[in-house]
């Protein structure tokens, strides 16, 4: 194809796109492999106008707890997996888990997230008492990341109030899920997610970009994946590479498919919560804004007490919005206001849920 013609389908496909809201596989492998500058604007600049009319300017903050970095899965790319013995490891007490989520509500968040590795000590029934008591407390969302457990464990934590669970699929190839995760099943993941949304949690899938041996086939495969899902919320970052892992020598995921995969997850799932991750942050020096420009629109403040936060090590270089003081509300309102957004109100829940009309 000459330029023009070029110009004219990646054109015509994003017109296609953001009218229906579907494409096929080989489309979007088509747009993942756009490297001219002017059609990878286009297709930002498609994901920023779908984001607009759809979920408006409000760009939701949250806060992250990392409150403990134990884990007993040994997931390749990860700086927490169990065999890397360089890790200083840590578990919160509840009471500081506790207190910290109150702390967060203080600040004005509306939404705390408590991550962790997947943690044996940490029971359905332990995060059930924390669970309610931040509700006791708070008027809090509260967004469980903490892994794959049973149907009962998800029950559990659901009945003590937990409304949504953070559960990337991280990638929707098998084979290549099999080879990243040693000691898990892609079915497994499966079963967790449609557990968790039997439950009435608002659920979050999504992927790594530019893993080992990921192909841009395997890369449209994950937007078919959300796109059929329909999450609540989609994460997507680039695969950072940790020393400490059998994948350190790899390298990082480009910026530029980051923000393609984060725009074309815009586009066909057109209100979903898509965070601007920390690791596009840590990529990029302005990694964040920009993908709050390709269709973003969520942001995680990390409020993890900072003497454990420096131990949460998933990859290195992590570049994370900081909670240090309790004005962080009024210089992250700034900063989204710079931006030409606002800052979300209220718990910012999912929009599938309660579509706004704009
Ligand atoms: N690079 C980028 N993202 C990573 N994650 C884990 N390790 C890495 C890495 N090396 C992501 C996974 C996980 C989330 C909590 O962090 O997608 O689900
Ligand atoms: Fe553990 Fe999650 Fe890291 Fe896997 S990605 S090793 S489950 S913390």
């Amino acid at each position: 194809m000459d330029k023009t013609q070029c110009d004219t389908s990646v054109k015509d496909l994003l017109e296609k796109a953001s009218q229906t809201g579907d494409l096929s596989r080989e489309e979007i492998v088509a747009l993942l492999s756009v490297t001219n500058k002017k059609d990878f604007a286009r297709i930002l600049a498609t994901a920023d106008e779908v984001r607009k009319a759809y979920c408006g300017d409000d760009v939701h903050v949250r806060a992250l707890i990392e409150f403990s970095n134990i884990c007993i899965r040994n997931c390749k790319y990860c700086g927490l997996r169990r065999d890397n013995h360089k890790v200083r490891r840590y578990r919160m007490p509840i009471s500081e888990i506790i207190d910290t989520s109150i702390e967060c509500a203080t600040m004005g968040f509306g939404t705390v997230v408590l991550q962790s590795g997947e943690d044996p000590w940490f029971t359905a029934e332990r995060m059930a008492h924390v669970i309610r008591e931040i509700k006791r407390y708070t008027n809090c969302a509260v967004t469980l990341c903490i892994g794959e457990m049973t149907y009962e464990e998800y029950r559990t934590m659901r009945q003590a109030g937990a409304d949504r669970y953070l559960l990337r699929h991280e990638t929707a190839t098998p084979e290549l899920y099999a080879q990243l995760h040693p000691d898990m099943v892609f079915e497994n993941r499966l079963r967790c997610l449609r557990d968790l949304r039997a439950l009435g949690y608002q659920i979050g899938a999504g992927s790594m970009v530019g893993l080992p041996g990921q192909t841009v086939a395997d890369m449209a495969d994950d937007v078919v994946f959300i796109k059929t899902l329909d999450p609540d919320m989609v994460g997507i970052g680039p695969f950072i590479p940790h020393p400490n892992t059998p994948l350190g020598d790899n390298p990082a995921g480009t910026l530029d498919m980051t923000l393609k995969m984060v725009a074309l997850t815009r586009i066909l799932t057109r209100n979903a919560l898509i965070p601007a991750t920390t690791a596009v942050g840590s990529i990029s020096p302005y990694g964040r804004e920009k993908a709050l420009m390709a269709g973003a629109n969520v942001v995680m403040v990390n409020c993890t007490p900072p003497r454990h936060r420096v131990n949460y090590e998933i990859y290195p270089g992590k570049q994370n919005l900081q909670a240090e003081s309790s004005d962080i509300f009024a210089e992250i309102g700034a900063w989204i206001e710079s931006i030409g957004r606002k800052v979300g109100s209220g718990p910012g829940h999912s929009l599938k849920l309660n579509p706004q009309c704009h």
